[in-house]
């Protein structure tokens, strides 16, 4: 793994593009990734947890930015 910061980046429309960090699963296990893996934030994904560029077909749209709680 890398020395550097662990990153995650929200990609518009699509998914949340991982570097540096790793992956575990429910059962405590680690999922073997690249240094920079893809996970699915749409839910159309065949390979969850992972993107497999189902959300373009499925016409997920987000802008990826952070929504402020409204009061
Ligand atoms: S974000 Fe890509 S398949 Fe869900």
């Amino acid at each position: 793994m890398s020395e550097e910061q662990a990153t995650v980046t929200i990609r518009a429309n699509g998914s949340l593009r991982i570097k540096g960090a790793q992956l575990i699963g429910a059962d405590g296990e680690v999922i073997p990734t690249e240094e920079s893996f893809s996970l699915c934030r749409c839910g159309h994904s065949d390979n969850k947890p992972f993107c497999d560029g189902a959300h373009r077909a499925a016409g997920f749209e987000h802008p990826g930015t952070h929504n402020a709680p409204t009061e």
